[in-house]
């Protein structure tokens, strides 16, 4: 095909990069273009536009779905992605970085003009806006997808409250996405967005993670790894016993704050950093999130209480506080790997992604059988790209002899 622009053409050299180091997704590719199991299925995205994401939508192609992607953040969009799946792949794909708010969600309702058969969301604002603006389309959904823990938690209060109306598969149960992507695909992104927006020192400096998660394990570890003192800030006391005896000094928000040359929240929750652990940071000091929604850090409420706010550098902010105290804000508290940095690295979105694309072939299998709820990723899907991945790493593994197989089933066996 004739490609159009330089836009298109640098979005597809770094699709084409980033696909050398998905393999898993490669083999799905591969067995699909033979078998087509996505075909006479239409598939609404809604995911963070990157080139990890351009080849996900490339595999539903090539499986024979007819696909339509748009962006689940605003910040998150790389627009030569953008470019590359419209021109060079063939892909309707409706988002724009920095785009507003109502170009956002008119963006989703240019995906669900699709009429979709499965949903593949990121954080549920397709499947919240499909279900509250657009009910019409629902009879012709077989099921979705979620991608991330913010998502699932979503769905899984529509379910409890019995609004939820058709299936869901949470890919972000799966072991082969969680495990790898939230632990060391935020935690290295997160770090990098931060040192790509900063260019500062993490070695020698008090770092503070809010959320000692999936996410926060990541973010926590790869911080100390880079010679930070890092701070955890926990609600759950089981997570917090579990960041100290993993060697990390635990405190309150309150006690953190005033130490803090570095803050990130990965949480999933509203003003975890709030006003008056703002008020106790000090001056020029650098907060970020890396949680789902622009939610975990108070901004609102900190652009209120500042004389001034102005952009210092592409993707910082200062706030200006009355008593001239500088805060550093990153990506306007968007997610700091996508906004400041690329997101994930491709050999972690392999598996959340493989994840993905299975889920959707076995929504498109099992879907019209399975009850309006929220589904793991059968487990048999999650052993395959465990295994896939291990084969692709050159990584050998044993097998439980028979002998040890009965062992493990037995109960008569004892001292
Ligand atoms: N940036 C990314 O690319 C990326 C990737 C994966 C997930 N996420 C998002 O990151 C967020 C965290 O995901 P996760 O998988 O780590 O979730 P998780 O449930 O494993 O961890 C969240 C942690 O935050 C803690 N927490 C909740 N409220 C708190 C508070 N007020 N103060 C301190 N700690 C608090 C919880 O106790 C929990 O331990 C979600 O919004 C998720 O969607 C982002």
């Amino acid at each position: 095909m004739e490609v159009k622009n330089d836009l298109a053409i640098k979005g597809q050299q770094r699709i084409e990069w980033a696909r050398i180091k998905m393999p898993v997704v490669e083999t799905i590719s591969e067995n699909w273009k033979k078998e087509k199991p996505l075909a006479g299925f239409r598939i609404a995205a809604c995911l963070h536009v990157t080139t990890k994401t351009a080849n996900l939508v490339r595999i539903i192609k090539d499986g024979g779905g007819e696909v339509a992607l748009c962006a689940s953040n605003p910040l998150s969009t790389q627009d030569d992605v953008v470019a590359a799946l419209n021109e060079v792949y063939g892909i309707n794909t409706y988002a724009l970085r920095g785009e507003s708010k109502e170009s956002f969600y008119d963006n989703i309702h240019k995906v669900l003009d699709l009429k979709p058969h499965i949903t593949i969301d990121d954080g549920a604002d397709l499947v919240n806006t499909l279900h509250s603006e657009r009910p019409e389309l629902i009879e012709n959904v077989f099921g979705g997808t979620e991608e991330t823990t913010t998502g699932v938690i979503r769905l899984k209060a529509m379910a409890n409250d019995k609004v939820l109306k058709y299936p869901m598969i949470a890919v972000n149960d799966a072991l082969t996405k969680h495990m790898f992507d939230n632990r060391y695909g935020t935690g290295q992104s997160t770090i990098d967005g931060i040192l790509r927006a900063t260019n500062n020192l993490l070695a020698g400096s008090n770092f503070i993670v809010v959320g000692y998660g999936w996410c926060g394990r990541g973010i926590a570890s790869k911080a100390r790894g880079m010679g930070a003192r890092v701070t955890v800030v926990e609600v759950d006391p089981t997570k917090a016993l579990e960041a100290a005896m993993d060697g990390y000094w635990v405190s309150s928000m309150n006690n953190a704050a005033p130490t803090a040359d570095f803050v990130v929240t990965a949480t999933g929750n509203i003003n975890v950093v709030d006003s008056k652990h703002l008020k106790l940071m000090k001056d020029g000091v650098i907060v970020s999130n890396a949680g789902h929604f622009n939610v975990e850090i108070n901004l609102k409420d900190l652009a209120e209480k500042s004389k001034q706010v102005k952009q210092v550098r592409e993707n910082i902010e200062e706030y200006l506080l009355e008593d001239d105290k500088r805060i550093f804000v990153i990506g306007e508290g968007r997610l700091v790997n996508l906004a400041a940095g690329e997101g994930h690295p491709s050999d972690v979105m392999d598996m959340s992604f493989a994840n993905q694309a299975l889920s959707a072939e076995y929504i498109s299998r099992e879907g019209k059988n399975l009850e309006n709820n929220v589904y793991s990723v059968p487990e048999n899907i999650d052993k395959e790209i465990a295994r896939l991945k291990l084969i692709s790493m050159n990584i050998e593994i044993d097998d439980m002899t028979e002998e040890q197989v009965k062992y493990l089933n037995s109960w008569d066996v004892g001292t």
